[in-house]
């Protein structure tokens, strides 16, 4: 079955499946903007869809299956745990709808790879929510960095912090099945570096993901050497009271601060008498814009690349690569040995 055809005035009728955490941030998304419609809520959890179905005026299940088979439903959110991503984007996608899945695209990735063939042949847009690169801070680093205006980058360290999500919420524990802190919060930052820097080549992890403390609690740090010679230190946390995120890129000309804590949200600064930085001027401070709000932004993202057909950035493929890299990380770790990481191949070895 091929996706429906919209006409421009249309809202985007979506089904929604899965409303815990970050499905209740889609839903309200979804109810807030003008280009789309909120017509199914699915949920196992039958209270929480009901709740959300009746702010939105659609219909709520615990069955994914009869918002699917609603041949007025263009697309279909997946905000579900890791280990059901596969099931759902492949049930949608056999029905025809444009798919929009939370991140990671999946637990593994040949279920990653299967689910990027599966929305191709059905002909339908796939994206993958790694909302980092909605982030203006993270999206503004990006501009400066390809604009070259930093020099040559050496070094760059991420933060990613965050309270236990396991004592809300307990599959996000179970590593075998859903990856744990590396393949859950800090493909977050492997992603963007990805983005930034391209692949990686070289990489070592530490942390407590094979180890007894991991059921309450998960800390990890990741060293990753890129091909194009940038080093990054990148550490995860759910071991912390609230959420923050840093990130620093230290380059010849200068250096790049972003830390979510604080209100001047990034930062330059250089030796360098340097006139014009795209408006981020040397010791001077770039601040989120209030209205700012990354989720709503991915998704317009989505909608564009339904509605004209403009490509998705974080795609299938895209979110797959992403992916093999942190599962590289968590064999690093599970291994305690260095990983030379073959990204081409998908694929990494021990070294
Ligand atoms: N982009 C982000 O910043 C971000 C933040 C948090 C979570 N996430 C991702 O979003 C996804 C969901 O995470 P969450 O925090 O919302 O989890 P959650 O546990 O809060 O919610 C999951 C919901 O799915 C429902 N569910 C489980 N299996 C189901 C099934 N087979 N059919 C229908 N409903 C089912 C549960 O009842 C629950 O309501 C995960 O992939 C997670 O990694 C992304």
């Amino acid at each position: 079955m091929s996706a429906t055809a919209l006409t421009a005035s249309q809202p985007v009728r979506f089904a929604l499946i899965g409303a815990g955490g970050m499905g209740g941030t889609h839903a309200a998304n979804l109810i807030a903007s003008p280009a789309t419609d909120l017509a199914w809520v699915v949920d196992l959890d039958l209270e929480r869809a009901t709740a959300w179905a009746e702010r939105s005026g659609g219909r709520a299940t615990a069955e994914m299956d009869e918002a699917l088979a609603d041949p007025t439903v263009d697309a279909v959110l997946v905000a579900l745990p890791t280990s059901v991503h596969r099931l759902a984007t492949e049930r949608a996608a056999a029905a025809g709808k444009h798919v929009f899945c939370e991140k990671p695209i999946a637990r593994t990735v040949a279920d990653a790879e299967a689910m990027t063939a599966a929305c191709a042949r059905a002909g339908v847009v796939f994206q993958v929510g790694h909302v980092v690169r909605f982030y203006p801070e993270y999206a503004r680093i990006k501009q400066v960095l390809d604009a070259g205006t930093l020099g040559q980058v050496a070094m760059v360290r991420t933060q990613r912090r965050s309270a236990p999500v396991m004592e809300r919420s307990p599959w996000f524990a179970d590593l075998e099945k859903n990856g744990g802190l590396i393949i859950d919060l800090m493909i977050h930052d492997l992603d963007t570096l990805r983005w930034y820097f391209g692949d990686a080549e070289r990489l070592y992890a530490h942390g407590l993901s094979y180890t007894e403390w991991q059921q309450s609690r998960d800390v990890a740090m990741a060293s990753v050497r890129f091909r194009n010679g940038v080093i990054a230190h990148l550490d995860a946390s759910w071991a912390h009271g609230g959420f923050y995120t840093a990130i620093e890129v230290a380059g010849e000309k200068g250096l790049l601060s972003h830390n979510s804590r604080k209100s001047a949200t990034l930062t330059f600064e250089s030796s360098e008498n340097t006139s014009e930085f795209h408006n981020i001027a040397p010791r001077q401070t770039y601040l989120r814009p209030s209205t700012a709000n990354p989720p709503m932004r991915e998704l317009q993202h989505f909608v564009a690349a339904i509605r004209t057909g403009t490509p998705v950035m974080t795609d299938g493929a895209e979110a797959t690569r992403t992916l093999a890299l942190a599962q590289a990380v968590l064999d690093s770790m599970r291994t305690g040995r260095p990983i030379a990481f073959a990204q081409d191949a998908a694929a990494a070895t021990v070294s």
